[in-house]
């Protein structure tokens, strides 16, 4: 059954270029972002994980753990660490789980058979510190994700955790965010005091209240 928002994120052991993992132990009181890739030693994945490695500082500033996927071997994923550290100048410091016989890949859902019934898809799971999916994205094979997105999902997902807002179109950390539709105009001025504007009745701003 596929994952959905919300539900615990399935735990699993697995080999990785780090050494063997228990996932929910692995992940321990961090976030998480496991993502999976199609295979090894092609284009678009060399350049996937040259930059989640170079963004590896801003991920452990928001206390979040990544992790990639795919269904080549752990031989394969250490000799093909060595072409993304050359050609993308970083030196991968991350795991890259192994899955020959696609036991995560399935739990994960990452396997689409019209897609492709060899290969993993490009999924994304972020997962919170309680275990609990946060977001979701499918990419195909030809399309590289966008890393800074998600560094901006995370911003937000994290953000509004904590406080009774939520993000409004193509935000980002720094910017005003949106008062839930949940909190009464009188209740706004104890629990922003900052300040806000309301534009409609439904549609009220305020500074990040983070900051
Ligand atoms: C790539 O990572 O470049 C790629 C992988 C599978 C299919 C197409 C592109």
């Amino acid at each position: 059954m596929a994952i959905r928002l919300g539900d615990i994120a399935p735990d699993f052991k697995a080999i990785t270029t780090e050494g063997e993992i228990n996932f929910h132990e692995w992940l321990g009181n961090s976030w998480g972002i496991l993502f999976s890739h199609p295979a090894d030693f092609t284009p678009v994945c060399t350049t996937e994980l040259g930059t989640v490695s170079k963004l590896q500082n801003e991920f452990k500033n928001r206390n979040v753990k990544t992790i990639a996927l795919s269904v080549d071997s752990l031989e394969s994923h250490h000799n093909w660490v060595k072409d993304i550290n050359e050609t993308q100048n970083t030196v991968v410091n991350f795991p890259i789980i192994a899955d020959p016989i696609f036991e995560v890949s399935k739990l994960y859902d990452m396997i689409h058979p019209n897609a492709s019934d060899k290969f993993t898809v490009r999924s994304v799971f972020i997962i919170g510190a309680d275990k609990k999916v946060k977001l979701t994205l499918t990419y195909p094979a030809s399309t590289g994700r966008n890393f800074d997105e998600i560094l901006r999902v995370i911003d937000s997902l994290q953000l509004t955790a904590n406080y009774s807002v939520a993000t409004p179109a193509n935000w980002k950390n720094g910017e005003d965010v949106v008062i839930a539709p949940s909190i009464k105009d009188e209740e706004i001025a104890a629990k922003f005091p900052k300040g806000y504007s309301r534009i409609k009745p439904y549609l009220r701003l305020t500074p990040q209240p983070n900051l």
